[in-house]
């Protein structure tokens, strides 16, 4: 099996403009691996720490070099050192890795310059096994699978964007699309492209901007969270679907950006709001409109507001926790203790490696958990995350809207998977209907 000889790092920029971190993987036969780290905006307070150099008079203090010269100083001649890991030993490199940072949230390395190295040496492991990412994931790998076949993703597409993604008057960050009618991935998806250039000719008509924010939706200001989901529901007649049955709506409310831990009140659309005022709030949503899943409804600081929401709404919609998880198994298994939401929103930077992605994902399997693997809001054009949805049958991939090729990349990527697979099945969410 061949050996893992060279890593290096570079500082590249994202899909905002800010520098993040790339690793090539090398094999003593001379393969090459490549990986990019992705960044959010509205991170989870208990996220891996994503180290950043700090100086101000440089990339106005994002730049990534001290995280880079932790590849090529630090981990990279430690896991290189006498061909110790066989490429495809990703538990034993990564194990090896959490080690030498020895911290919990890999505050002393950081976890780009991990990341960066774990899907490298997985791209690597893949190009050395002669298989596609998402089978050597599978097959050699083992990542946790909870069907025997392959499964296609179900989309959520972001076509509105507010919060932190956008410089628009929306508090719910993301107004998302599912299309989930089709027996195929790429005929769902087409179905999500039509609304999305429907939506733009609804916000056209009615004198909005169709500007895009940070995950490639529109980021018009609108009046309510209402106009924009009656906008999203005209979009989709529009585009000839029936919205609840072939196109339902997802939220990503990313409530922990508008809660204020000290009066521990929700500031949203200029009004205040407690726990249970956020979840009437929601649950009146649901009376009125075809709502497939809620994400961070409430702040990852209001513990005992996400049990509440769960025992109240919880068999109606499906309830994920990003902000209130960040991929941490630790954090989960107390979630699912405290019965705190049904779904896990899973982001391979929020924990920094891959074996440690897995393991998050088994527990979220094994608990019946819906889980959503997502990108982030910051994006390269890579795509390991579409790989990664379909060798772990996960269900759902989060990417983004129809536009800019960050998050085009990813839905290409699952059209170049789904044709090789031939007659894959497609997930199909429960509560949604069918033709
Ligand atoms: P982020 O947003 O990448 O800015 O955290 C994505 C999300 O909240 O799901
Ligand atoms: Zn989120």
């Amino acid at each position: 099996m061949p050996k893992l000889t060279r890593v290096h790092a570079r500082q590249i920029l994202d899909s905002r403009g800010n520098p993040t971190i790339e690793v090539d993987a090398w094999s003593d036969q001379g393969l090459c691996g490549r990986a990019a780290v992705p960044s959010g905006a509205s991170t989870g307070s208990r996220e891996a720490l994503e180290l950043r150099d700090g100086d101000k008079k440089c990339f106005q203090g994002k730049g990534v070099l001290k995280a880079v010269s932790n590849v090529n100083e630090v981990l990279g001649p430690y896991i290189t050192e006498e061909k110790k890991f066989q490429v495809n030993d990703q538990v034993g490199l990564d194990r090896a890795m959490i080690d030498l940072d020895g911290t919990e949230y890999k505050s002393k390395l950081g976890a780009n310059a991990l990341l960066g190295i774990s899907l490298a040496v997985a791209r690597l492991g893949a190009q050395t096994s002669k298989l596609p990412l998402y089978k050597y994931l599978r097959e050699v790998l083992k990542c946790p699978h909870p069907t025997e076949k392959y499964v296609m993703p179900t989309p959520l597409m972001n076509i509105i964007n507010g919060g932190a993604h956008a410089s628009n008057n929306l508090d719910i960050q993301e107004f998302m699309i599912v299309p989930c009618m089709a027996k195929s991935f790429a005929e769902n998806l087409r179905a999500g492209v039509e609304v999305f250039h429907s939506l733009k000719k609804v916000l056209d008509k009615a004198g909005h901007s169709t500007n895009v924010g940070d995950e490639g939706g529109f980021a018009p200001n609108l009046k309510s969270h209402e106009e924009a989901i009656e906008s999203v529901l005209k979009a989709i007649e529009l585009a000839g679907y029936r919205p609840g049955v072939d196109v339902a709506l997802s939220l990503d409310c990313a409530a922990s950006e508008f809660y204020q831990e000290k009066t521990q009140l929700y500031s949203m659309q200029g009004k205040d709001f407690t726990t249970e005022e956020m979840i009437e709030y929601y649950s009146g949503f649901l009376k009125k409109y075809p709502i497939y899943s809620i994400e961070d409804g409430l702040a990852e600081g209001d513990q005992k507001g996400w049990t509440a929401l769960n025992s109240r709404l919880g068999s109606q919609v499906v309830l994920v926790g990003d902000d209130l998880f960040v991929t941490n198994k630790k954090i989960l298994a107390h979630g699912i203790e405290m019965k705190q939401a049904n779904a896990i929103l899973v982001k391979v930077n929020q924990i920094g490696t891959l074996t440690e992605t897995f393991e998050t994902m088994d527990l979220a399997f094994r608990n019946k958990m819906v889980n959503i693997v997502s990108h982030r809001s910051g994006e390269t054009s890579d795509h390991f995350i579409a790989d990664l949805a379909v060798a772990t049958s996960a269900g759902h991939i989060k990417t983004g809207s129809a536009s800019r090729s960050d998050r085009m990349e990813k839905y290409n990527q699952l059209l170049r998977i789904e044709e090789e697979l031939g007659q894959a099945a497609v997930y199909h969410p429960v509560r949604v209907g069918r033709k």
